[in-house]
């Protein structure tokens, strides 16, 4: 099959892993930084969409998206970012090519506030958490939270505005700059894993945990980001966490990639809290740490998804096929179509006829 890499990181060592197994399977990789793509939207009322590509010397070329059977998104950074979830929401909405992650579900992933939102109501033990925008009565923060506590802001990533504060003036000065730049803050209770601090990385491929370890920290720091330590080891989940890993990944949206972040508290029997879930997880730790070629894992899930949409294809053609005569037969109005198309391209095409009869006169 052939893969569209949408990456601002091509040279990275999660992109190099990932076309290596893939071209070791017999794929075609091409890569793409997503804010070098242009997207057209037509003014045909069918429309047809397209998608070009800026070369080396800024010459726009036409990408013909039916060439790609799936695209992998693999882009992060705050200047990339929203316009890749564009671009990725184009091939997959506009374009129909399969793609690696939902667009919304990854943009709720790399939102550390909507992200708990969704663990909460999926009953996944949150670590507890305000979310602020002005400051907030320190007697309020300490009465939910304690002290120390965790400051965030929510779309930081590797550690990188993650940060501890332990007393009034640092909580008070901190939440009063922020608050003048109008930037949102969480605040979180501060979980103590041990010394060193340590966290859980799962991975989790195709709705199965395909790999685990252990992060370290620095022993001067609490935050056990891969990026920042270089450190862990293999490490045995207990069934609690590997279900709240799996839950946490489902909650968001995003069951096919996901690397789920779990903090054991030491004062209390290592019970385990959920702390984030990233949809673009970076596969160098794990690999190294597990040796599970989480690369190849990740390909074999492209190659299953990909099959299921080009057969879901067929199913809806057919599903459109038969929609099509009833409509031509029972004259109904082409106004009341679109949910009844989408209920066809679910598979539900008795549920859609059922529709259907009741807009009838
Ligand atoms: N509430 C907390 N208590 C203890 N340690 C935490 C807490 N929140 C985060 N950490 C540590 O900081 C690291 C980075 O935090 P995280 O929320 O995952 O941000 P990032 O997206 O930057 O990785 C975590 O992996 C964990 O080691
Ligand atoms: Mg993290």
């Amino acid at each position: 099959m052939k893969i569209l890499m949408l990456t601002n990181a091509a040279n990275g060592v999660s992109a190099q892993l990932l076309k290596k197994q893939a071209e070791k399977r017999g794929h075609e990789v091409e890569t793409y930084d997503p804010t070098d793509l242009v997207a057209f939207i037509s003014s045909t009322v069918s429309g047809h969409d397209q998608m070009y590509v800026k070369d080396t010397h800024s010459e726009i070329q036409r990408l013909y998206s039916k060439q790609f059977d799936v695209v992998l998104a693999r882009f992060s950074g705050r200047d990339v970012f929203q316009y890749g979830l564009a671009m990725l929401q184009h091939f997959n909405g506009n374009l129909k090519v399969p793609v690696s992650s939902d667009p919304l579900a990854l943009s709720i992933a790399a939102n550390k506030f909507t992200s708990h939102q969704c663990f909460s109501l999926a009953k996944v033990r949150t670590i507890p958490t305000l979310f602020v925008n002005k400051p907030v009565d320190f007697a309020f923060i300490v009465k939910k939270l304690g002290l120390p506590l965790v400051c965030k802001t929510p779309l930081g990533s590797q550690g990188s505005g993650v940060f501890i504060l332990s007393d009034e003036l640092s909580i008070s000065t901190t939440l009063s700059a922020f608050s003048r730049t109008n930037k949102n803050l969480l605040l979180q209770k501060f979980i103590d894993s041990g010394k060193p601090s340590s966290d859980l990385r799962i991975f989790i491929v195709d709705g199965e945990i395909a790999a685990s370890y252990r992060r370290w920290a620095l022993d001067s720091d609490f935050r056990s980001n891969y990026s920042l330590s270089h450190s862990g080891e293999k490490v045995k989940l207990t069934t609690e966490e590997e279900e709240m890993a799996l839950a946490a990944a489902y909650s968001v949206g995003l069951p096919g990639i996901c690397g789920v972040d779990i903090v054991r508290d030491s004062a209390d029997n290592n019970k385990p809290y959920i702390i984030e879930a990233n949809g673009n997880p970076s596969l160098e730790g794990v690999t190294k740490v597990t040796g599970v070629n989480i690369a190849e894992k990740i390909i074999i899930y492209l190659e299953r998804i990909a099959r299921k949409s080009s057969s879901k294809t067929k199913d809806s053609e057919e599903a459109d096929n038969q929609l099509k005569s009833f409509v031509m037969n029972h004259q109904i109005q082409p106004g009341t179509l679109e949910y009844i198309n989408q209920l066809a391209r679910k598979g539900d095409l008795n549920g859609a006829i059922s529709e259907l009869r009741k807009t009838m006169p």
